[in-house]
C-alpha cells in the first residue's frame, strides 16, 4: 500500500494505491467525511466486475450508494450522457457536499470528473480509475473533457479530485493490448523527464506486464509523480510546461484519428514518439544510441514502432494543422534533447516532419 498527497495547488487530492484497495471505498469515503450518500458512475464494464465491491463496501460503512451506468466507449464523453447524469442528480436533489464517484477508464474518469465539476458548480470527485491509461493520467492533473462532433475533448473543466483510489488489482482483467497502450504513456513519462525511470522499466519488463504487486505500486506512484511535476506551476495548462507531456501526441493524436481509432491512444501514441524521437535525431537533438534505446524499448513492451500498413501522409499532415492553427502557425514540437529531457522546438522544418511522418510505413533504425 502506497499512500500520498498531491500538491496543494493541483487539489491536494490523498492518492492511495492498495490492491483490493476498491472493497475498503466505504472507509475512505467516510476517511473524507463523506456520510451520507455517494453517486457512483461507472461503465458496463467497470460496473460488472467492480461495482458490487464497491456497493457493499459502502452499505458495510453507512453510505447509501446511487449508481449510474453507462455504456462503454468514447461515446459516452458527451454532454448528452452528461445531461442524462444530471436528470438522475436533480430527481435525487443532489446536494454540493456529496460526492461523485468515478469508477472506469478514462472515459468514465472525464465524465464524473467533468459533471462533479459543473453540477452546483462543483461537487467532491473522487476517483477510482480502474485502466492503466486512467490511473496514471487521466485523473491526475484536473483536466476533465468531453467530445463534440467536431473535436475530442473540446468541451470541458478543470476540476480536482479529493481522494484518488487505486486498486492495481483493477488492471488483471484489462486486455494486455490496453494494458501496452498504457505502458505507452509510461514509458512517455519517463523518456521527458527521467531517464533513471527508463531504466527502471527496461530492468522490470516481466515484472511489469506480470502485474506483479509491488511493481505495478512502484510503477504508479513514480509515473504520479512525473505527470505532478509538469502540472504544478501550470494547472490550467496555460503556462507551457505541461506541453511537453503532449510528447508523440501530435503524429499520434493525427493517425489516431487518420486510422479510424483501429489503433489504440497509447499505440498511435507510441507511433509519435517514433516520428519525435527521428525529427530529435535529425535536429543533432538525440544521439543514434538513445534513439536506438527509444526503440527498443517500444519493442520490448510490443508497442508498435511501425504502422499497420501504409499511411497516407499528406492526410496525417492535415490532420495536424488543427495543432498548427492553436500554435499561431508555428511548427512546435515536443522533442527529446536526450533521454529524460524533452524540449519545446518552433519551426521544426516541413519536409522533416513529413519525413518522420512517411518513414513510420518502415521499420525504422536510428541513424539512417
Ligand atoms: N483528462 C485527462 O487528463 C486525460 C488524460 C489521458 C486520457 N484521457 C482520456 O481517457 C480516455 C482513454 O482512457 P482508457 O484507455 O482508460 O479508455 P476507456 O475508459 O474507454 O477504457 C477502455 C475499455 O476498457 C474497459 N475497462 C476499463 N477498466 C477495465 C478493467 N479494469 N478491466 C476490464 N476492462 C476495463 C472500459 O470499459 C472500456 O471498454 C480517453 O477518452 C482520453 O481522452 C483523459
Ligand atoms: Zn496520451
Amino acid at each position: 500500500m502506497r499512500q500520498f498527497c498531491l500538491p496543494r495547488e493541483i487539489g491536494g487530492a490523498r492518492v492511495r494505491i492498495e490492491a483490493g484497495g476498491l472493497h475498503h471505498i466505504g472507509t475512505e469515503l467516510a476517511r473524507e467525511g463523506f456520510s451520507g450518500r455517494a453517486f457512483l458512475v461507472a461503465d458496463e464494464n467497470t460496473h460488472r466486475r467492480f461495482g458490487s465491491a464497491v456497493a457493499q463496501s459502502c452499505a458495510d460503512a453507512g453510505i447509501s450508494l446511487l449508481t449510474a451506468v453507462v455504456p462503454p466507449g468514447e461515446g459516452s464523453k458527451s454532454l448528452a450522457t452528461s445531461s442524462i447524469l444530471y436528470d438522475q442528480l436533480a430527481q435525487a436533489n443532489w446536494h454540493r457536499d456529496e460526492p461523485i464517484v468515478a469508477l472506469g477508464g478514462g472515459v468514465v474518469t472525464d465524465l464524473a470528473g467533468f459533471v462533479a465539476a459543473t453540477w452546483l458548480r462543483g461537487t467532491p470527485l473522487v476517483s477510482c480509475p480502474t485502466s492503466l491509461q486512467a490511473a496514471i493520467d487521466a485523473a491526475i492533473g484536473g483536466k476533465c473533457g468531453l467530445n463534440h462532433p467536431a473535436g475530442k475533448n473540446l468541451i470541458g473543466a478543470f476540476h480536482h479530485p479529493t481522494l484518488v483510489l487505486i486498486d492495481p488489482t483493477c488492471f488483471e482483467s484489462l486486455p494486455e493490448r490496453a494494458l501496452r497502450a498504457g505502458l505507452a504513456e509510461s514509458i512517455k513519462h519517463a523518456l521527458i523527464a527521467d531517464e533513471s525511470f527508463l531504466t527502471w522499466q527496461e530492468q522490470r519488463c516481466d515484472e511489469i506486464l506480470g502485474l506483479d504487486g509491488p511493481t505495478i505500486e512502484e510503477l504508479l506512484e513514480r509515473n504520479i509523480h512525473i505527470k505532478i511535476g509538469f502540472v504544478q506551476g501550470d494547472t490550467r495548462d496555460t503556462i507551457g510546461s505541461r506541453i511537453k507531456l503532449n510528447f508523440g501526441h501530435t503524429v499520434g493524436h493525427a493517425i489516431e484519428t487518420h486510422l479510424g481509432f483501429e489503433l489504440l491512444h497509447g499505440e498511435c501514441v507510441a507511433l509519435g514518439m517514433v516520428a519525435a524521437a527521428w525529427m530529435s535525431t535529425r535536429l543533432g537533438m538525440l544521439s543514434d544510441a538513445s534513439h536506438h534505446r527509444l526503440l527498443s524499448v517500444l519493442r520490448r513492451f510490443e508497442l508498435p514502432t511501425k504502422a499497420p500498413g501504409p499511411l497516407e501522409v499528406d492526410a496525417i499532415l492535415a490532420l495536424m494543422e488543427y495543432d498548427k492553427k492553436v500554435q499561431a502557425g508555428r511548427r512546435r514540437f515536443v522533442l527529446l534533447e536526450e533521454i529524460g529531457r524533452a524540449v519545446v522546438h518552433d519551426n521544426v522544418p516541413d519536409d522533416l516532419v513529413r519525413d518522420s511522418v512517411s518513414r513510420l510505413s518502415r521499420e525504422p533504425a536510428p541513424g539512417r
